[in-house]
């Protein structure tokens, strides 16, 4: 099959990337005459484990092409996904769909023969047929389908999500678009990922249901968390207990500093303006949104609290600045909200992170970046662990201890055994622990 990707970010790049390796014949577009340069050179735009290898290997055997002449990429091709960026509107929140709209114009003149649009791009319900409209009128001859086919990468994991699915969802109003939908993913579904083929509206909805769901259960948790600290409780314990019971699943169910990422804030925010706009509130989603931001301050005052309630000229080390690990992505996490506390209250920062650092720097400039974790923890009166990165996950305790002037551990992602940290002379919070 020949697939063309509009838009090299994040999603465009992982499927067109994952395709290419299962055999199809992949093309790459993006504007930025920039990107595709340095993607030509082997440069990857974004920091994902695997990437760069998996796309250097599939450039070399020519199934993995880039460019930015949109016609020539367009021309001839099967399926054309377009994977560009939604992100929120400012002022009202809502999805921003001017990119999605500008492709689907330039792909309604370049499209010559059947061809199936797929929006890969998360959109909000309805979006497939404004895309739809918009070819037409640009095309009114054109013979093509318009497909929702969204996706459920998680940074950090995406290769492994795409090639491994719990699930492909294709939204599809037309059989013949199906069908080629269902060849884009043969390989697939070989391995025995379902395939879930729905209405394009519903297709589009689930991503927004998914998402919301979630960020629900993860909400959920951590306000368990903050009723465990006041009754004596362990929400580890509580999440296992419960999440051992299948109809409620034991993922998703960490307490923590609150979601952030690309993802869960921006998505949550517009389906609470598709739910206005359709007269349908959705309440639980509203106070989602509303108690995840709450969370982040209120985790900036834990450290202060940990600290004895006064931060004024203290300097406190934060490890971990972007909003998981395994990413660069500094996009509404929750270290940035934490620390702007805490700089609030008059505390200085020194941080470490080992990815995040650069895309940290413009949206926390009065910081000290550190080199490593012993250096940002070198004569700080806390250490803070924000993300929960595996380089955190095994300190050597008593360097730590030595290296603080206050011994001082507030783990906001319960990487560490509070009864072994307190062993080791620290005082220890977590997040919904005794
Ligand atoms: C998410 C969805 O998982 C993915 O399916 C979708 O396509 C894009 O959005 P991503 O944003 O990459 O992926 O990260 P994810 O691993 O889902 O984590 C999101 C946020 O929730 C992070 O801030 C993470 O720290 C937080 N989280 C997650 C928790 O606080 N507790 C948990 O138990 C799980």
């Amino acid at each position: 099959m020949r697939i063309t990707m509009i838009g090299s970010g994040y999603v465009g790049l992982v499927s067109g990337a994952c395709l290419a390796d299962f055999g199809h014949e992949v093309c790459c577009l993006d504007k930025d005459a920039g990107k595709i340069e340095r993607l030509l050179a082997g440069k990857m735009p974004i920091y994902e484990p695997g990437l760069e290898e998996l796309v250097g290997r599939n450039v070399q055997a020519q199934r993995l092409r880039f460019t930015t002449d949109l016609a020539e990429g367009v021309q001839g091709a099967d399926a054309v996904f377009i994977a560009v960026g939604t992100p929120s509107r400012r002022g009202d929140g809502h999805a921003d769909l001017s990119y999605v709209y500008a492709a689907a114009r330039e792909i309604g003149k370049a499209i010559t023969g059947y061809t199936v649009v797929v929006t890969k791009s998360t959109v909000p319900v309805g979006t497939g047929d404004e895309v739809e409209r918009i070819i037409r009128e640009v095309n009114p001859g054109a013979q093509f389908g318009v497909v929702s086919n969204p996706e459920f990468l998680r940074e950090g994991a995406a290769i492994d999500d795409f090639k491994r699915p719990d699930r492909i969802v294709i939204g599809s109003e037309d059989e013949r678009a199906t069908e080629v939908m269902r060849q884009v993913y043969r390989p697939l579904y070989l391995n025995a990922a379902p395939i879930l083929v729905t209405g394009r509206r519903t297709a589009e909805l689930i991503k927004y249901a998914g998402n919301a769901f979630l960020a629900t259960k993860i909400t959920f948790i951590n306000e368990i968390a903050d009723l465990c600290e006041k009754v004596g409780a362990d929400v580890q314990d509580v999440s296992r207990g419960i999440g051992l019971d299948n109809r409620i699943g034991s993922k998703f169910l960490h307490a923590g500093p609150g979601y952030g990422g690309s993802c869960f804030p921006k998505d949550t925010l517009a389906l609470l303006k598709t739910s206005q706009d359709h007269d349908a509130p959705q309440r639980i989603v509203e106070s989602v949104v509303a108690v995840n931001d709450n969370r982040k301050r209120a985790m900036g005052r834990k450290i202060i609290h940990a600290m004895g309630g006064e931060v004024r000229g203290k300097t406190v080390a934060v490890l971990g600045l972007t909003f998981k690990p395994n990413t660069d992505d500094m996009r509404d996490s929750p270290a940035i909200t934490v620390i702007q506390t805490l700089q609030d209250a008059g505390a200085r920062i020194k941080a470490y992170d080992p990815e995040g650092m650069e895309q940290a720097r413009p949206m926390l400039p009065d910081i000290e970046y550190c080199q490593g974790p012993y250096q940002a923890i070198e004569g700080a009166d806390a250490l803070a662990i924000v993300t929960e990165w595996d380089a955190f996950r095994a300190l050597d305790l008593g360097r730590v201890k030595s290296l603080l002037n206050e011994p001082v551990l507030v783990d906001l992602r319960n990487i560490y055994n509070p009864h072994e940290v307190e062993a080791a002379g620290f005082a220890y919070t977590g997040v919904g622990r005794r």
